[in-house]
């Protein structure tokens, strides 16, 4: 089954908007992707209707919020095939569910036990488990990139070893675009006890994850990349291991019996949810996750595959322009850069016509030493995108580099 573009624009009141005078190309999805009317009514809906605290009161607001706030966990269960929906733990997006995790192992690392990254990570991928490092005496070990933008796996096998107790990979990079083997990566570090944790943040909006098909150990996802809200995401874990985690946050919600002597936890997801949660994105997460069940993932996927080849094709005519990462698996994200022209410079004139790119070193520094690269230009692609887009984007290069050469 095709998919019908205009239908789906429709959806999308921003893409209605100008942009200094002319129509806004929005190309900036792989930061944070626009949201449907679906996902907007269903955060009004709540504030009109059914605005109460969750699992707390018995009076119908709170019960009719509290039904609608679970059956989006059981929504998010179901899509990702996690086995229990008390595995899905609500936070405020892959970040928060990458720190949880590491400030849980602070009390299991040892000193002298080792914990493996990528250098193709978002900083929110390094950045914890350095600090996590730093306290527990632990190594941090690193899987070299190569020129493509793919991990070297034969690196990887060498750096694995009994002392390796945790392996964190994004599933799709964010500044490259690149997909992981992480079903590979999985098998690989569980042949040697360790366990893994996927950030998923870029590659939820793009291609399906079977959470127990894959035998992840916890994976992290966003909604505002998956054209759900800002400020909620889940941290899925296996049922086990999140019990064998420290809570990460003490407060109402989270415990089980409190009292000067000994406060007792409550049972998951709650025992990771202290405080108010975000109640309407939380709902909102699902009413996005039925959108891109309405389309299909695999639907998105091939039409993101069009727009990746076209314009991959389109501006490799470009003179001067150099494309970072080249992998046959990737989601449509082109970073890219044109000799003699800084990132930022480009990203500003491309502004001015109404396209909106990122420009910098989009929190991978790691992957800009590499290439050896102040940043780059970059635009990344959603469902709502067109070919026509592209076209566009490519006479905005051009008429910049008139502009600035
Ligand atoms: N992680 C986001 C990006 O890649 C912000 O742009």
């Amino acid at each position: 089954m095709g998919i019908n573009i205009d239908k789906i624009r429709a959806d999308f009141p921003i893409l209605q908007r100008k942009v200094n005078d002319v129509p806004l190309i929005y190309l900036d999805n792989a930061a944070t992707s626009q949201t449907p009317k679906q996902v907007i009514d269903t955060i009004a809906n709540y504030y009109a209707k059914y605005n109460a605290n969750i699992h707390r009161g018995v009076h119908t607001l709170s019960q009719e919020a509290t039904e609608l706030y679970e059956g989006a966990r059981k929504n998010i269960q179901t899509y990702f095939n996690a086995k229990e929906s008390h595995e899905i733990i609500f936070t405020s997006g892959t970040t928060h569910g990458i720190n949880l995790v590491a400030s849980g192992y602070a009390s299991l690392l040892n000193k002298g036990e080792e914990l493996i990254v990528s250098e193709i990570e978002h900083h929110s991928n390094i950045v914890p488990w350095q600090m996590l490092c730093e306290q527990t005496g632990a190594e941090l070990k690193v899987i070299p990139m190569n020129i493509n933008g793919e991990l070297e796996m034969s690196a990887f096998d060498r750096l694995l070893n009994a002392k390796t107790r945790l392996v964190v990979v994004n599933h799709v990079s964010n500044a490259l675009g690149t997909i992981n083997p992480i079903k590979e990566i999985i098998k690989k570090a569980h042949a040697v006890n360790a366990k893994v944790l996927i950030d998923g943040a870029q590659a939820a909006p793009h291609i399906k994850a079977d959470f127990q098909e894959i035998d992840v150990d916890f994976y992290t996802v966003s909604a505002h990349k998956m054209y759900g809200p800002t400020g909620v995401g889940f941290l899925y874990g296996k049922e086990e291991l999140l019990n064998s985690l420290p809570p990460y946050q003490g407060g109402g919600e989270m415990i089980h019996e409190v009292t000067f002597e000994k406060t007792t936890y409550a049972e998951l997801p709650h025992k990771f949810e202290a405080g108010t949660p975000n109640i309407s994105g939380g709902i909102a997460f699902g009413a996005t996750i039925d959108f891109i069940k309405g389309i299909g993932i695999d639907n998105i996927a091939n039409h993101e595959k069009t727009l990746l080849e076209y314009a991959t094709k389109s501006l490799l005519n470009i003179e001067g322009l150099h494309i970072y990462g080249n992998v046959a698996n990737k989601t449509a994200v082109i970073s890219f850069n044109i000799e003699g022209i800084h990132p930022y410079d480009l990203g500003n004139i491309l502004d001015k016509l109404g396209i909106a790119v990122r420009t910098g070193h989009h929190c991978a520094q790691p992957i800009m030493s590499y290439y050896n690269i102040p940043g780059t230009v970059r635009a990344s692609f959603a469902v709502y995108n067109t070919l026509s887009e592209i076209d566009t984007l490519v006479k905005g290069i051009q008429k910049a580099i008139t502009l600035l050469k």
